[in-house]
């Protein structure tokens, strides 16, 4: 029988604890393929004792037997791909196959200088709060069709027109936009030509590879970075990234068809929250916001920034519910809330135009509404050691119950702690 392809996607801002539940799950899966976005990413798994960041690593990585994809729909960072592939090399710990499109974009030198720059260069009030990862230059590259490929990297000669043609360009604008230093020939390209050697094994066709692992009867998960609301198209523009991390970008992002896609799990923490700028609906005040914070961990897992807290969003969530064709969720971090009299929980939203119930990417629109929050009743309990839905607490699994009603879908996931084990499975 023909496998089905599984996807994974951040049903909030990012940072929802995909990495995490991806890792929980990976048991059962044959194949993990990221399909967007690059090391803006930042994808924390705590598994054996130990502490993984992945950024462009997807995190089946630690499992023998599985085969991890970096899509063509991915931007590489070489410099750090390398480095996360030696951390886990030198423990012993890269246990899956690996296999990097060809036709995956690389992040170059000056796409990181210039995302700094142009960050810069918007000011104060018009910042975007990128990772500084060069993402947002490499994406324009591709779409202006001068970018360079991963397989470009493996051939010296198109490798030199490419990046000769860029150089002479980006070189231009460094100095004479920004009053940067040029950046030297020489240099970048010995160091892509570096890439290119260290790279070329890995080097594969992704479509290629999810089509045979699906005829041989395959799981093939997909693993999406950032989340709906920071989706390029769907999120609250222009407070977003540069990819589709919705459900579209994982079918241009790996080169499959909709048709074998079974199951499509939205993660979704307890609460809300958000790295950088833009609107922010449910953004609670300073001490809840601090005490969610401290809770909860909330510093970015790739640039270390405080992130912004507050109440569980569920306008929003069934936006990204919608957007993205979600079946199911994976609710994360429910054992932060454990000790709160009172949770808010956002159902709708109030504006001088009325209440509301649908969410809009439109910052214009959601900087003009108000949340409008029901309240349950918390729980003292520690619920680090449930492993079944019946052994929460009353009030948590009322909470659960509510968000399934407002939604309209299962929760077949809840995250009770941040280690692989620490988690209440409902059939998934
Ligand atoms: P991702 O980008 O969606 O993979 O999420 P991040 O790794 O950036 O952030 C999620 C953070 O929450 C990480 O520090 C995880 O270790 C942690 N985490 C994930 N699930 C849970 C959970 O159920 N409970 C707790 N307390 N922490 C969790
Ligand atoms: P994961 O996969 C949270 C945010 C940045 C900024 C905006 C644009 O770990 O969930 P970029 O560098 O992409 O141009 O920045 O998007 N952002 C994330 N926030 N989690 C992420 O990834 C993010 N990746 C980008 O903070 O607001
Ligand atoms: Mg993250």
């Amino acid at each position: 029988m023909r496998g089905k392809i599984e996807a994974l996607l951040g049903a909030q801002w990012g940072d929802e604890g995909k990495g995490r539940v991806v890792d929980t799950i990976a048991s059962r899966v044959d194949v993990v393929a990221r399909f967007q976005g690059g090391a803006n990413a930042g994808h924390t798994v705590i598994a054996e004792g130990e502490k993984h960041v992945f950024h462009l690593l997807p995190s089946g990585i630690l499992f023998s037997g599985k085969t991890c994809i970096i899509g063509n729909g991915v931007v590489v960072d070489p410099d750090q791909l390398l480095e996360e592939l030696g951390e886990l090399q030198k423990k012993h710990k890269d246990r899956a196959r690996l296999i990097i499109s060809g036709a995956a974009h690389v992040v170059m030198p000056y796409h990181k200088f210039l995302d700094g720059m142009e960050e810069r260069f918007r000011g104060i009030g018009r910042r975007i709060g990128t990772t500084k990862r060069g993402i947002g230059p490499c994406y324009v590259d591709k779409i202006s069709r001068c970018g360079i490929r991963v397989e470009d990297l493996l051939n010296e000669d198109v490798l030199r027109e490419k990046l000769s043609y860029n150089l002479e360009l980006k070189n231009a604008i460094l100095s004479k936009v920004y009053n940067e230093e040029p950046l030297a020939f020489g240099k970048v390209f010995e160091q892509a030509k570096e890439w290119g050697a260290r790279l070329a094994p890995f080097v594969g066709d992704c479509s290629l590879e999810i089509e045979k692992a699906l005829q041989q009867g395959k799981t093939v998960l997909l693993e999406g970075a950032q989340g709906a609301l920071l989706d390029i198209d769907h999120g609250t523009y222009p407070y977003v990234t540069s990819s589709n991390a919705t459900i579209g970008g994982g079918l241009t992002g790996l080169g499959i068809g909709p048709s074998s896609i079974s199951n499509v799990i939205g993660v979704a923490k307890a609460y809300c929250t958000r790295v950088g700028a833009g609107p922010f609906p449910t953004e609670a005040g300073e001490e809840t916001a601090n005490l969610l914070r401290e809770r909860g961990g909330e510093y970015g897992a790739t640039t270390g920034r405080p992130r912004r807290c507050g109440w569980l969003d569920l306008v929003a969530l069934r936006y990204a519910v919608r957007v993205n064709g979600i079946t199911m969720l994976a609710l994360t971090k429910l054992d932060v809330l454990s000790g709160l009299d009172k949770i808010h929980v956002c159902t709708s939203y109030i504006s001088d135009e009325g209440k509301t119930e649908n969410f809009s990417g439109s910052s214009t629109f959601l900087e003009k509404v108000k949340p409008i929050y029901e309240e349950l009743p918390g729980w003292p309990e520690d619920i680090g050691d449930c492993r079944t839905f019946e052994s929460l607490p009353k009030e948590a699994r009322m909470y659960i119950e509510f968000i399934e009603e407002k939604v309209g879908i299962p929760i077949t996931l809840i995250g009770v702690g941040p280690e692989r084990e620490q988690a209440i499975r409902r059939g998934i």
